[in-house]
């Protein structure tokens, strides 16, 4: 790879060196390239840098079927680059160009472009996504075709790209469609894709494009774990309902319970029913609630005494 550098850079150098003005050679342009992007097709290379005036370059190019240089209306031009997206070579045609250095009545080296064919060595994308759409179990992509002109003469396949975030196992659909549903994913569930369009340029031959950046969605709640929920929030309502009233229920009857059980045996000495008796001592007020009702059943057991003597009498 070296010597093949020096052997390339050497004789530009050497050229420049023999003072390009007044030797018959100017210096070739270098780093010939040719950028192509969906089918924009672009010519490139580096200024050649002379003292004096500025420099023209002409661009030719011929096919592998018919060898002869022809133009593409890149004659004698200042720029250093030559578009020929909307020229006569088409997309299937496999094309070399050459570009050289023009000045006053002197010239370059032509310097010659490796084998071109826009169809296999355009870098197709990225894609463009239009919308998704979210389901519980399928995320529904839309996508823009990476151009019109493609679509229409080439066999376009796209390949999604995609998998679960978490768990980052790709799986791939290939599609004529701009439109795909990634199916049987897990609802409530981010999955991440990205998509890929691949040119056909001969019978079993694709080259592939640009990947899209990732764009992550997630799928929806289905219907029946939405009515799972609601179901659930339902009944838990309805438990907690019902346990607040049974606790309010049976503290009730607890109370009673406590009342009835306690109640009757229940003799407090009456050095202490004084005490508690004393409106000083606001702490035992329930209790003194309690002794109300004791007094009041105090009185209907001595009525029911009353009546026992009388009946005894
Ligand atoms: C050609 O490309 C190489 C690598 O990109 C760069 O180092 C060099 O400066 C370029 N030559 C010119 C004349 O621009
Ligand atoms: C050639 O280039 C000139 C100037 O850039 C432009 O005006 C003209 O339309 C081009 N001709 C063709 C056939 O592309
Ligand atoms: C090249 O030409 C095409 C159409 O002729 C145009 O759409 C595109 O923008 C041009 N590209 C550049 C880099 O000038
Ligand atoms: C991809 O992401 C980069 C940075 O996030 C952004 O600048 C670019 O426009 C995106 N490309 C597309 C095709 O959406």
């Amino acid at each position: 790879m070296l010597p093949l550098l020096l052997l390339l850079l050497v004789p530009g150098g050497i050229a420049r060196a023999l003072s390009p003005e007044s030797a018959s050679q100017l210096p070739a342009p270098q780093n010939v390239t040719i950028d192509s992007r969906n089918f924009y097709n672009l010519l490139r290379w580096a200024p050649v840098q002379v003292e004096k005036d500025p420099v023209f370059y002409t661009v030719q190019y011929k096919t592998q079927s018919y060898d002869k240089w022809g133009e593409i209306n890149c004659t004698h031009i200042a720029e250093t680059k030559c578009n020929f997206t909307s020229t006569e070579i088409q997309s299937h045609w496999i094309t070399f160009f050459r570009v050289r250095s023009e000045l006053e009545d002197m010239q370059s080296d032509w310097v010659e472009t490796d084998a071109f064919m826009a169809a296999k060595d355009t870098i197709v994308g990225p894609l463009t996504l239009k919308d998704v759409v979210s389901n519980p179990d399928s995320l529904l992509l839309n996508f823009l075709p990476p151009l019109g002109k493609v679509t229409s003469i080439f066999d376009v396949e796209y390949l999604v790209h995609y998998w679960e975030k978490s768990t980052a196992i790709k799986k791939t659909i290939t599609t004529r469609n701009t439109q795909v549903e990634l199916q049987n994913l897990r609802q409530l569930t981010e999955y991440c894709f990205q998509i890929q369009a691949a040119v056909k340029h001969s019978l079993r031959s694709y080259s592939c494009g640009l990947l899209s950046n990732t764009s992550c969605h997630q799928t929806t709640m289905s219907d029946g774990t939405k009515a799972g929920y609601i179901l659930l929030i339902f009944v838990v309502t309805i438990i907690v309902v019902v346990g607040v009233a049974m606790v309010f229920f049976y503290l009730g009857n607890f109370n009673e319970a406590i009342k009835a059980w306690s109640q009757p045996s229940l003799k407090i000495p009456s050095h202490i029913e004084e005490y508690l008796n004393d409106p000083d001592m606001p702490v035992f007020e329930d209790w003194e609630n309690t002794c109300v009702e004791v007094d009041h059943w105090d009185s209907l057991s001595v009525v029911s005494k009353a009546e026992g003597s009388q009946t005894e009498a």
